[in-house]
């Protein structure tokens, strides 16, 4: 990219509605890296969490294409048969895998990923993709605020779980779907479980936010191995989740909103081509982009430990935390 792209492509981050819009994506095209060859997943396991809607079931076709065997990982069997199906039926050489786990229960998230270590030598690429906006404060099956257990604790521990599988592959990737909603919220490290004052899309924006951090503080974790790890955004995509989740922000912006198959290419591209990033380690339109905008500082280190000594606690899994600040 030369000097007039990058500028242009900033502008089109900062304005927000230009970039995470179609027509952000449609502009980038002209200039982002290369497609992943043909048939660049060909011998390679990838799993999809959340892949019975929307991006999820998107990026899984995409990975099929690319020749993968995909893991299909849902909570409902009858959605996760039906998104196989569909996928099936559109690649006909597909390998798909329908795995049933909800990712924010977890002891199942625990006997799920054992079950796979059984089944499977190696996973070259996991998406943690699954999400929900629930407007009324919920809980997990083991009590916890239910979007901390789907977007950070679960995938936390399907991380730790899948390691020696991610570490089997000669080359892995881990992809957080994260938002560009977590701009708009710091992170916080006192009371994740949101006990009090709880809304909904503030809930959203925090776990989102703590999927950065966590996604960057697994990246520093595993640095001198070959699994990478990052987060992305996907901008403003048509799915059945923005439908039933953000009606009035999807009557408003609808013509301009991205295909699932556009909001999904980035964890595709990731997956598929493993490229180097710097720390931050977030992604949007092929491009890493910047944790903090604006008046927004870089993250507290003591701020970061807490909140991971946390995860670490609530799931039950070692503080292997490199550098964490105290
Ligand atoms: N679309 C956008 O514009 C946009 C923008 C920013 C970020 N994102 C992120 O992209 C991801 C996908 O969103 P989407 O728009 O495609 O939403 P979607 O259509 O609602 O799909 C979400 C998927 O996650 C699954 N899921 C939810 N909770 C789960 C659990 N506990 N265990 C297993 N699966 C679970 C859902 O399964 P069920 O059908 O069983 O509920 C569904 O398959 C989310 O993480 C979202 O935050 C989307």
């Amino acid at each position: 990219m030369n000097l007039a792209t990058s500028l242009v492509d900033a502008a089109l981050d900062r304005s927000v509605v230009f970039g995470y819009t179609k027509i952000g994506s449609q502009l980038r095209r002209r200039w982002w890296a290369d497609d992943p060859g043909r048939q660049a997943l060909a011998g390679k396991r990838v799993v999809v969490t959340g892949a019975t809607s929307g991006l999820g079931e998107a990026m899984a076709q995409s990975f099929a294409e690319l020749g993968a065997t995909v893991h299909l990982v849902g909570r409902n069997a009858e959605k996760v048969r039906r998104s196989a199906a569909t996928i099936r039926s559109s690649v006909p050489s597909a390998v798909i895998v329908e795995e049933l786990c909800d990712v924010s229960d977890l002891e199942a998230v625990r006997a799920w990923t054992a079950d796979l270590a059984a089944r499977a030598p190696a996973v070259h690429g996991l998406v943690h993709n699954a999400g929900l906006i629930p407007s009324e404060r919920a809980e997990s099956a083991q009590g916890h605020e239910v979007q901390l257990a789907t977007h950070v604790l679960g995938p936390h521990l399907m991380t730790e779980g899948l390691l020696p599988l991610l570490m089997a592959a000669g080359g892995a990737s881990v992809v957080w779907m994260s938002s560009g909603g977590m701009y708009t919220s710091p992170l916080i490290d006192d009371d994740l479980e949101y006990r009090t004052g709880y809304s909904g899309i503030r809930a959203y924006a925090r776990t989102k936010r703590m999927q950065v951090v966590l996604a960057d503080a697994w990246a520093r974790r595993l640095a001198g191995s070959d699994v990478r790890v990052e987060s992305m955004h996907p901008g403003w995509a048509e799915t059945p989740g923005v439908a039933e989740s953000l009606p009035l922000f999807r009557a408003i912006t609808r013509p301009l909103l991205r295909d699932a198959v556009d909001g999904a290419d980035t964890a595709v591209w990731l997956v598929a081509t493993r490229p180097q990033s710097t720390p931050g380690h977030f992604w949007h339109d092929r491009i890493q982009r910047p944790t903090t905008v604006g008046w927004q500082r870089g993250e507290d280190p003591t701020k970061v430990g807490n909140f991971l000594r946390q995860v670490s606690q609530l799931t039950d899994t070692p503080e292997d935390w490199p550098g964490l600040g105290r």
